[in-house]
């Protein structure tokens, strides 16, 4: 109890702080490269420039153990997560950039809010209650991540959250009737957690007033032994997925369910991500480039909704380990196949190929189009909600 208080009292002094530094020399400062001491858990912003005359805040939660989690009201973007390895040592495990320009320039989604579909839409056209609606067509011949200017290049509204769990930041976003072609007024709220277990929680939740589709997620990449350390292809990642959705030439589900067994897909026992990301008898890890598909992940019988383990992935270098679980059917991993050494990233390191891994948990990509999987729906009078928490640790 008078460790909440005192948080909330110290994280109140850092809002007040941080709100009267002013505008100047706020975007380009590098994120601090000290580590919170230890037991100053709050929430604290200050100014990050400007997207088309909107300001953009940058929020930083921070927990009783020191871990920092920063996030930008642009695109509801996580910049940073900086965690210990086993000596203690912090580094920045996402990918991202210094400058507020850089996400406007030339992002691929680091970080970011995906919506309002997250993932892809065949043909950018699904058909609702009889009507067939038009999306931009922004990754030919299909419509990816919510179109052309999705959640993730929009403006947050932010807010103090007062969860009991530890620091919150709530980001809420309207979306007009007709936004990016979508029907239907989308009222959103994703709320941040850091908890002083080390787990980022992300919960999400949308209301509509009118029929439309939905698919939330997170698109950070995350590289354990630090973003810019060079490829994640020794990473050891376990999923709880026994079965993938393979997919066409242009990346939409063929509708299949497939297991996952006998093929470079089966992570079910923990497996060096790079392990067979090379193998070209696989026609799906051709036309992935790697991976860039969804897992469907194991469930108890009968049960959709509950918080499941999703994935375990530990760096043996550092001995960082994330965990991820999840209320939803799917994660997408993805290896940064298309990262291509074209811009360097926060510590100035160029990002190429496999320098950093998702798992965007997620219902599957095309469901609006696909009867066959967990609907995507959403309809006046319903609620959207979804969860998902990445937990840190290390390990020997
Ligand atoms: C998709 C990739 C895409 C990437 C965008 C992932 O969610 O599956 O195909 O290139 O996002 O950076």
């Amino acid at each position: 109890m008078v460790r909440a208080h005192l948080a909330r009292l110290a994280s109140i002094l850092a809002l007040v702080v941080a709100s009267s530094a002013g505008i100047a020399a706020a975007q380009d400062a590098p994120p601090s490269p000290v580590a919170s001491p230890v037991g100053t858990a709050g929430l604290r912003s200050e100014p990050f420039g400007e997207v088309d005359g909107q300001p953009v805040e940058r929020y930083t939660l921070t927990n009783a153990n020191g871990i920092e989690v920063v996030i930008l009201t642009y695109g509801g973007i996580i910049q940073s997560i900086r965690v210990p390895d086993r000596d203690g040592a912090m580094a920045n495990v996402v990918l991202g950039f210094d400058t507020l320009d850089e996400y406007v320039a030339s992002s691929p989604y680091f970080g970011a809010i995906t919506g309002r579909y997250a993932n892809r839409i065949a043909g950018g056209q699904f058909t609702l209650d009889g009507q067939t609606y038009q999306l931009p067509v922004n990754n030919p011949p299909n419509s990816l991540h919510g179109g052309e200017k999705g959640f993730d290049k929009r403006v947050w509204t932010a807010s103090e959250g007062s969860s009991p769990d530890g620091p919150s930041l709530v980001l809420t976003y309207t979306s007009p009737d007709g936004e990016e072609g979508y029907p239907g007024t989308l009222d959103v709220t994703v709320t941040y957690t850091l908890t002083d277990n080390n787990e980022l929680r992300i919960d999400y939740h949308a209301t509509t007033d009118a029929p439309t589709v939905v698919n939330l997620t997170n698109h950070s990449y995350f590289n354990l032994a630090g973003e810019g350390s060079g490829t994640i292809y020794d990473h050891v990642l376990q999923l709880n997925a026994s079965a993938f959705t393979p997919v066409d030439e242009t990346l939409i589900p063929t509708g299949e369910i497939a297991p996952v067994a006998g093929t470079p897909f089966d992570f079910t026992r923990p497996k060096p991500i790079g392990q067979d990301i090379r193998d070209g008898s696989s026609e799906q890890i051709l036309i992935g480039r790697g991976y860039d598909h969804n897992f469907v992940i194991d469930r108890p019988e009968g049960d959709d909704t509950s918080l499941v383990q999703v994935a375990r992935v530990v760096d043996p270098e550092s001995g960082r380990v994330l965990e991820v679980a999840s209320t939803e059917p799917g994660v997408q991993l993805y290896t940064g196949n298309f990262l291509d050494g074209t811009f360097a990233g926060t510590s100035g390191k160029v990002y190429r190929q496999g320098d950093g891994f998702c798992l965007e948990t997620q219902h599957f990509p095309d469901s609006p189009n696909q009867p066959d999987f967990p609907s995507t729906e959403l309809r006046p009078g319903e609620e959207y909600t979804s969860t998902t928490v990445f937990a840190f640790s290390t390990e020997e």
